[in-house]
């Protein structure tokens, strides 16, 4: 008993899969007590909590905590919610899986655009043998907005695939065989002419609504836009003026101001909008654990916590 409270505790504040984070949590780091329910602490303090969406006021009932570990990678839900005591360090999610899961998405998405797969479709419903100009990676343009732990990870894989790759990020980035634009005058040369643009940036008070109908007029027209960052990026109206005057060709749209996406939203019935669940890039435990225990291992050896939130950035 007396060992078990010199265990330092971390409770799993999530509301799907506990059973799978406390099993694995417990697997990667044996000698740390992993609970699931604040009760279970007992008179013990609490120094880690991993949370998705905590319900209010339990963050504030934590005794002793000193990290928060976000499931997510994007933090500006945690951030609205008023929840998180003032000076807590949050980690944000950084993690292979989510890297991969979302070069997946943007992938197949990309290559279905780049290679007419949805034009192809329509036509075999139709009966039509209909074949399409067909051009090489080489020669379509592309822009990756943010290139962070995905940006960046998607952006080279696209130029090594052999697109004319661009980046957009708040600070300049070595990609090899990426174009990097930064700061908000390098935002027009980033997407001046793109056919496809992809959004992969955080949402702060300086990224949201920043897809609007002046930025989407600086595409090639008949560009495709590819949303896998936040709904709250876009203007939903910007998008649905530039897939009806051909600006845009198509929205493919995996996140929404609104989740879900309520019933009578236009996004859903309008021939342009492609949308998936918010399933771009889904957490995935095992390697998302991992990833969390090695931030952990470091932090308590006495290296300093990788992937805290900068406030004054919003990321
Ligand atoms: P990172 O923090 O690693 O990267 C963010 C990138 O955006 C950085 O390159 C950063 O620039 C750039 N950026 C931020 N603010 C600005 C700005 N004002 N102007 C220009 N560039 C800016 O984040 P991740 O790559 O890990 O994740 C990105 C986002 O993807 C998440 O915040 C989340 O919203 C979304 N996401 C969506 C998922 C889904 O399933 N749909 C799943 C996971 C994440 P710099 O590098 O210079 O700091
Ligand atoms: C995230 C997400 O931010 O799933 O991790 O959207």
């Amino acid at each position: 008993m007396q060992v078990r409270e010199l265990l330092k505790t971390i409770l799993v504040l999530l509301r799907s899969n506990v059973e799978q984070w406390t099993r694995l949590l417990q697997a990667a780091l044996p000698d740390h007590r992993i609970i699931a329910d604040l009760a279970a602490a007992g008179d013990a303090a609490v120094p880690y909590a991993v949370v998705g969406k905590p319900a209010p006021g339990v963050l504030a009932a934590i005794p002793g905590l000193e990290v928060l570990f976000s499931v997510n990678a994007g933090i500006e839900g945690l951030l609205e919610s008023g929840e998180v005591p003032p000076g807590l360090p949050i980690v944000r999610m950084v993690d292979e899986g989510l890297a991969e899961g979302m070069l997946e998405w943007v992938l197949a998405t990309t290559l279905a655009w780049h290679r007419n797969l949805f034009d192809y479709r329509a036509a075999q419903r139709a009966g039509e043998w209909r074949p399409l100009a067909e051009i090489l990676a080489r020669d379509r343009r592309v822009t990756v907005l943010g290139a962070g732990h995905l940006g960046a990870r998607v952006a080279a894989t696209l130029a090594g695939i052999g697109f004319q790759t661009r980046v957009w990020s708040r600070t300049p980035k070595t990609i090899a065989g990426v174009q990097s634009h930064h700061g908000a005058p390098g935002l027009e040369p980033a997407v001046a002419r793109a056919e496809i643009l992809i959004n992969l940036l955080p949402l702060t008070p300086a990224t949201e609504n920043l897809i609007d109908r002046t930025l989407l007029s600086r595409l090639a027209p008949q560009a495709v836009l590819i949303n896998g960052g936040r709904g709250r990026h876009v203007v939903d109206a910007a998008v649905l003026g530039a897939l009806d005057d051909g600006q845009l060709r198509a929205a493919v749209l995996d996140v929404f101001r609104e989740e879900p996406l309520p019933a009578t939203h236009p996004f859903w019935t309008h021939s342009g909008v492609y949308l998936t669940p918010h399933v771009a890039a889904l957490t995935q435990a095992t390697t998302a654990v991992a990833a969390i225990a090695e931030n952990l291992r470091g932090f308590e050896a006495g290296a300093p916590l990788r992937h805290v939130v900068d406030l004054a950035r919003g990321y």
